[in-house]
């Protein structure tokens, strides 16, 4: 995805995003230490900034990262790593989440087990990404329809998947919600700037010209002080 894409996204996202970070996260204590972990253009970071003390935004594009950072608030700070193997030690973090990341991930248990890891005891770790239909054939047509409007999409998860990762990393589910999103694919397709062969393509796999995605979002706490 263009860069160009990513930062009209985060514009047209943020003022709903960042009154859900608020009411999904907060209150906060203004001193937070947080994690964007694959932060693209920091749609999850500058969302948290306002009310942390710090924030870091990781992701694996430089060229997302380097967006991100002119436009950046004070308090974040951007650096290249990789979600499934995180830059910084144990318990770093008061919060760390990720933002649509994990169906971009081929082992997304890693990037979740990794959030944990640099959280501290007591403190939260927030998931959110679009989900896979409990029906596994229903599934593969989604993801072949959104592997071919972004090669770099790997598997929509169901929400039974995300809540086992959080079991099998002994997190204590906080707060959980499942949004339902409207897509506009031409809007999509011309904001991606995709050459007119390949929209005919993922018009014929798209469920239809305006469709719905559902959205789940995690808190979870990881046990401790
Ligand atoms: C759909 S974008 C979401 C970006 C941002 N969180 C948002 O919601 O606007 C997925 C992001 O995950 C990043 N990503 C995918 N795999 C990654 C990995 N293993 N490590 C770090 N970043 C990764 C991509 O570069 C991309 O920026």
């Amino acid at each position: 995805m263009s860069v160009r894409l990513r930062l009209a996204l985060q514009e047209e996202r943020a003022a709903a995003l960042g009154e859900r970070v608020r009411r999904l996260l907060g209150p906060f204590t203004g001193s937070e230490v947080a994690l964007d972990a694959g932060s693209g253009t920091g749609s999850l970071a500058f969302a948290l900034a306002p009310h942390v003390g710090q924030v870091v935004a990781v992701d694996s594009r430089a060229d997302y990262l380097n967006a991100g950072r002119e436009v950046a608030p004070e308090n974040a700070r951007f650096v290249e790593g990789d979600a499934t193997a995180l830059p910084f030690g144990y318990a770093t973090f008061d919060i760390a989440g990720c933002l649509r990341v994990l169906h971009h991930v081929r082992r997304p248990e890693l990037a979740v087990s990794e959030l944990v890891r640099v959280t501290r005891p007591g403190g939260r770790v927030f998931i959110a990404d679009q989900l896979g239909s409990v029906d596994p054939l229903r599934s593969l047509e989604m993801d072949r329809f959104e592997r071919l409007r972004d090669p770099t999409h790997q598997r929509l998860l169901p929400d039974a998947d995300i809540h086992g990762f959080l079991d099998a990393n002994d997190l204590v589910l906080v707060t959980h919600e499942v949004t339902r999103e409207r897509v506009d694919l031409e809007q999509r397709l011309e904001l991606a700037e995709a050459p007119e062969e390949e929209r005919a393509r993922v018009r014929g796999l798209a469920p239809g010209s305006v469709f719905e995605i559902e959205v789940g979002w995690y808190v979870a706490r990881k046990p401790g002080p």
